[in-house]
């Protein structure tokens, strides 16, 4: 089987090894990025919040006017044969669901063509263990976030040009990642993570309003704080409150909590990771062991279904 053995991808059910993972050139997936995507990571082999990443998979799909027909049970069944199959504990977990297509190109997304369901998995590695005890440098990024009004930044589509083209201005000058502004000049996000600042003991991240995707991990967050009585706030935000924050740090399923010590070139506070993020990052690592134990016992069962 596999010749990278970290990797599996599973295709409409179908098991196979990243060379010889085919889609189709007419998928409509690559041709427009008309797909939805999710990613968790498994903790001890079980997928972190799959239950809140199908759902979020299925509102960002329906946001798109695409109707997954595959049930939420067949998904988690083939998530849990392709981990079984990869058996490694910790896992990167995509999970891509395109429009299909099939030999015609064609804008519409009314032509007949059936999903495609394209799974990713493979190990997850620890990340460098200096991004959270020293702090990530971080730009602003030139290229502005895509406005509500058009593809709603809360819809996680395979569309991510406008990330990916932030990226690049961050990867080019090496800088960790960058922080993409919406078109009034409001801060939204960076470009897989949401974006955080801590002023005088309060936490704030932009509201949705804003033009992000409701991260959840930001869910998770704000609950958190609120339940540790630290205040914690929605609220627009501009570049010029970011520069002279106390603290700024990045949240996502994967890389959990990040402190952005530089912003552009300017230090942020005292240029190390603050002690309310610090404090955060625990109280997350606390609600993830938590929630992995609600999940433990439904993700048991799937796996019984197996056989
Ligand atoms: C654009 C964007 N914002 C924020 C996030 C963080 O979301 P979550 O906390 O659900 O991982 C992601 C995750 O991939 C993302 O792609």
């Amino acid at each position: 089987m596999p010749s990278f053995p970290n990797i599996l991808i599973n295709i409409n059910g179908v098991l196979a090894a990243p060379e010889e993972a085919r889609i189709s050139v007419f998928d409509r997936g690559f041709l427009y990025g008309d797909s939805v995507y999710e990613v968790t990571q498994t903790i001890r082999g079980i997928p972190f919040r799959l239950d809140l990443h199908l759902e979020r998979l299925r509102k960002s799909a329906s946001k798109i006017g695409l109707s997954i027909l595959t049930t939420d049970l067949e998904l988690k069944k083939q998530i849990a044969r392709t981990l079984i199959a990869l058996d490694e504990p910790t896992v990167y977990l995509r999970l891509v669901v395109t429009r299909g297509g099939e030999e015609e190109i064609s804008l519409d997304p009314n032509t007949p063509g059936r999903e495609n369901i394209v799974i990713i998995a493979k190990e997850l590695k620890p990340y460098p263990i200096e991004w959270y005890e020293k702090g990530v440098r971080v730009i602003i990024a030139d290229t502005i976030r895509n406005p509500l009004e058009s593809i709603d930044p809360n819809v996680k589509s395979g569309n991510y040009l406008n990330n990916v083209m932030a990226f690049g201005e961050a990867s080019k000058i090496g800088a960790y990642d960058a922080i993409m502004l919406n078109h009034h000049g409001e801060v939204t996000e960076a470009t897989t993570s949401n974006v955080w600042m801590i002023k005088d003991g309060t936490i704030y991240t932009p509201p949705l309003r804003s033009g992000l995707l409701e991260g959840l991990t930001r869910k998770a967050l704000l609950q958190i704080s609120q339940h540790a009585k630290i205040p914690v706030f929605e609220k627009t935000i501009t570049p010029q409150e970011l520069f002279e924050a106390d603290e700024i740090f990045l949240s996502s399923t994967t890389k959990k909590l990040i402190p952005i010590t530089t912003l552009n070139e300017k230090k942020i506070g005292t240029g190390l990771p603050g002690p309310l993020t610090q404090q955060l990052r625990q109280l997350y690592d606390q609600h993830c062991e938590h929630t992995l134990k609600s999940f433990e016992p439904e993700w048991r069962e799937i796996l019984g279904l197996l056989g």
